[in-house]
């Protein structure tokens, strides 16, 4: 059987939230209609394709675009379920597992599991969809943050605190000793890596996106994560596919604020999508996605039960609705698909 939607209407304190902030709430609004299924309409010609672009290549014009749509987003009130408050919450809803699985006790919980990757790419899709709807423009899309090339391992310009002109992408809590243009993700960061000469640590990212898409990630368990099934606990790192470990905590833990609790923004589930930045880091995972899935050899789930996997959204009209994890395996079909730019780690085998 596969896990249904969440219990909306049950809805507990977050779980994993640091001590000092324990009365943090993250509820969506209850709906007072029964959240219908949404399936992605079969694709006719003419449909408008977006087209998700580098972060880094994004110029003044898309940037301020982007800054009117988190600053239209950031005015709605708080209640508004397409407001930046509850766009934000629906990581903590989803992470700190404030949800428990329909019909059972079992807390829901999107990441340590075959879930991770469906959760985000439909979390994203209505993300994008309301941004697009607040500015009154079908073809606009977010970006992705490609740090796995070395021309773009830095924070992007847009959300960049120290570079960017738009307070609406960035935030406080961010680590500013990261902040500016030559700096170089660790796409292997933890509390105690050292720091590393560039080279090195272009080098070991290399390492990561490698071992991550090609060498640990042959099965579909070893790369979207372990299968979760209604009733079972899925909690630990233990079920998580090798992207979700690295590149994905990794970037997280590298961006947050080490002297706020928790890593705040980015370094801790419920606080992460506060930070814009989260969004284009979620892209770029969504399109790594499509990367493994282009690797020759490399093939998705075939189970019912990871297909008919549910979550629960509001779409951009901020009506709820419900989908299946099943439909988010081709973005074509979501109506959008990604820039193709160069993968220079597949050729570095460690
Ligand atoms: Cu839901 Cu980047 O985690």
């Amino acid at each position: 059987a596969n896990v249904l939607a969440p219990n909306i209407s049950a809805c507990n304190e977050p779980i994993g939230v640091p001590y000092a902030e324990e009365h943090y709430r993250c509820c969506a609004p209850v709906p007072s209609y029964e959240p219908q299924l949404f399936r992605p309409p079969v694709p006719s010609a003419g449909d408008i394709i977006r087209v998700r672009r580098t972060s880094h290549s994004a110029d003044d014009k898309y940037a301020s675009k982007l800054a009117r749509a988190y600053s239209l987003m950031k005015e709605l009130p708080a209640e508004d379920p397409r407001s930046f408050v509850q766009q934000a919450n629906i990581h903590c809803a989803y992470c700190n597992s404030v949800y428990s699985q329909m019909n059972s006790s079992e807390r829901f919980q999107a990441h340590h599991s075959w879930l991770f990757f469906p959760f985000h790419r439909w979390y994203l899709y209505f993300h994008e969809r309301i941004l697009a709807k607040l500015l009154g423009d079908d073809t606009f899309s977010l970006t992705f943050w490609n740090y796995d090339h070395p021309n773009s391992t830095d924070i992007p310009w847009l959300y960049s605190a120290a570079l960017s002109p738009y307070f609406a992408l960035c935030t406080a809590l961010r680590d500013a000793s990261i902040d500016h243009p030559s700096s170089t993700a660790a796409l292997d960061y933890s509390i105690d890596t050292d720091a590393r000469s560039r080279n090195v640590q272009l080098s070991e990212n290399d390492n990561v996106m490698y071992r991550s898409l090609i060498r640990d990630a042959t099965t579909a368990e070893e790369f979207f994560g372990f299968p979760l099934r209604p009733g079972e606990t899925q909690m630990s790192q233990m079920g998580a596919g090798t992207v979700e470990l690295k590149p994905h905590n990794t970037v997280h833990g590298w961006l947050g604020n080490k002297s706020s609790v928790g890593w705040k923004d980015m370094g801790t589930f419920y606080a992460a999508a506060n930070d814009p930045l989260f969004y284009a880091h979620h892209a770029q995972l969504d399109r790594l996605w499509e990367v493994w899935k282009s690797i020759p050899g490399h093939v998705e789930f075939d189970d019912a039960d990871y297909a008919n996997a549910e979550f629960l959204f509001y779409n951009e009209e901020g009506e709820m609705v419900r989908v299946k994890a099943g439909d988010a395996s081709n973005t074509t079909k979501l109506g959008y698909v990604y820039e193709d730019v160069e993968t220079p780690w597949m050729e570095a085998v460690p």
